[in-house]
């Protein structure tokens, strides 16, 4: 995958670098992102799109995904677009100097706060989720007698999970304006008449982890069912079409992506067919990859510490991370391969399952991992972990968050510093008697 060889002492290396080194050099838990990979994902997406030059696109890197200072301005690097999800995602984009036209934001219950926040910034796009939200932008933007353009979300009565999509009527989902109740013409009546919001287009968001072009051609389809009677009702023509993110990786064996482009094709050819069908000009697309960008860059390196080994049952090997940095197996049961990152090239001789250190039955990474024959102080690198894994990331036992590193070309740059035990205390404040006594 990406970068990764194996060197002459048989161990894992990415971007160049060996990872049993960055182990000793940064410590684990460490995510390692072979930046390398990400470049090379968010260019096919580039290309994808480039085959078409009648059409306007672009590419906004969901930054939920993983979201860091180095991230976002490796983002901006690659001229992506950047999707943020709360104050905190677009504090980081401001600090990356991120530019704030090409920045959207996207959220089902954005604080007045937050609002406030974007609109300071002069933000390009607001994806507004619901009416609470039209109500308190318009009064924001009059206060400061301004205006901010924005896109509806809409749920399209069309779900995508891996393989299968699952077609509801009426969508029961906490996002956006359903079209099945008409809670979207609602929207779009509101609006396309506001002096203060500037209604550029729709957004709809499908799923996540999509194997197959069909959830994107229906839900389009699903929405072109509508334009007619929106460009007749409100005078309303879509001018942005955002078709969201979800777009499948290869986390583990098991799964088998469809190229970047496949999808591209069949979002711009649907909507390219649908637009001619209803008689209104082609919007411009835009999509919100996350993981497709960062998932399978990134690498997890673990120290190996216990084993226990239950006869006929089981063998655990038990590792200094777990549920703290990776949620996914245990919040979705999500699939993950590894390898003994310092003896990469020897025979997979063991069966184990690979368990967290978190005091929680549930912290286990990997059930019934194939692995070389390994020891205690062996490095264990778990793949495909670049998306989710540290945005997901938290304290439950007080263990502190990991480092980052970027490799590329033979080079290490640390990106994110380990949590020390003093940053785990930072926020707290001592009891009240006992700070007064001095204690
Ligand atoms: N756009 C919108 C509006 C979204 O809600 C999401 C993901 C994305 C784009 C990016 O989706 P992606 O391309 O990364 O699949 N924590 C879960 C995923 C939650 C995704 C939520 N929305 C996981 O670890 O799988």
């Amino acid at each position: 995958r990406g970068t990764q060889c194996i060197n002459q002492k048989g161990h894992l290396t990415i971007g160049g670098v060996d990872t049993v080194d960055l182990a000793k050099k940064y410590g684990t838990p460490l995510f390692v992102y072979d930046t390398a990979l990400i470049r090379e994902k968010a260019e096919a997406f580039k290309k994808a799109f480039e085959t078409y030059p009648h059409i306007k696109w672009q590419v906004a890197y969901a930054s939920k995904a993983f979201s860091s200072v180095a991230m976002v301005q490796l983002i901006h690097q690659l001229d992506l677009s950047l999707d943020v999800v709360s104050g905190g995602e677009l504090f980081t984009a401001v600090k990356a100097g991120f530019p704030a036209e090409r920045i959207h934001f996207h959220g089902n219950n954005k604080t007045e706060e937050e609002l406030i926040f974007a609109l300071d910034e002069q933000i390009g796009m607001i994806i507004v989720d619901n009416f609470y939200e039209i109500q308190l932008l318009e009064k924001l933007c009059m206060e400061r007698g301004r205006t901010i353009d924005i896109l509806l979300r809409l749920t399209p009565g069309i779900e995508a999970h891996t393989h299968d999509y699952i077609m509801t009527g009426q969508e029961d989902s906490k996002f956006g304006f359903n079209l099945g109740d008409h809670s979207i013409d609602e929207a779009i009546q509101l609006t396309s008449a506001s002096n203060y919001l500037k209604l550029n287009g729709l957004h709809c968001h499908i799923g996540s982890q999509i194997f197959e072009t069909d959830g994107f051609e229906l839900a389009i389809k699903r929405i072109y069912q509508y334009i007619e009677n929106w460009s007749e009702k409100y005078d309303f023509e879509p001018r942005v079409l955002n078709v969201g993110g979800g777009f499948g990786i290869k986390y583990s064996k098991d799964d088998q992506p469809i190229p970047l482009k496949r999808y591209i094709d069949v979002i711009v050819n649907t909507i390219t067919n649908e637009s001619e069908a209803k008689g209104c000009a082609i919007p411009e697309i835009w999509v919100e990859p996350g993981r497709a960008i960062v998932g399978e860059a990134g690498t997890t390196l673990y120290s190996i510490g216990a084993y226990k080994d239950i006869p006929n049952v089981k063998k655990y090997l038990a590792v200094d991370g777990g549920m703290t940095d990776n949620l996914r197996p245990s919040l979705y049961q999500a699939k993950y391969d590894a390898v003994v990152a310092n003896r990469a090239n020897e025979e997979l001789e063991e069966t184990v399952t690979v368990a967290g250190k978190c005091c929680e039955s549930g912290d286990i990474l990997i059930q019934d991992a194939q692995l070389s024959k390994s020891v205690s102080g062996d490095i264990l690198a778990v793949f495909c972990t670049g998306a989710y894994g540290y945005s997901m990331a938290n304290h439950y036992n007080r263990l502190p968050k990991p480092a980052v590193v970027f490799v590329e070309e033979g080079d290490a740059q640390l990106t994110m510093r380990r949590e020390t035990y003093e940053d785990l205390v930072r926020q707290d404040i001592m009891l009240q008697e006992i700070a007064k006594a001095g204690y």
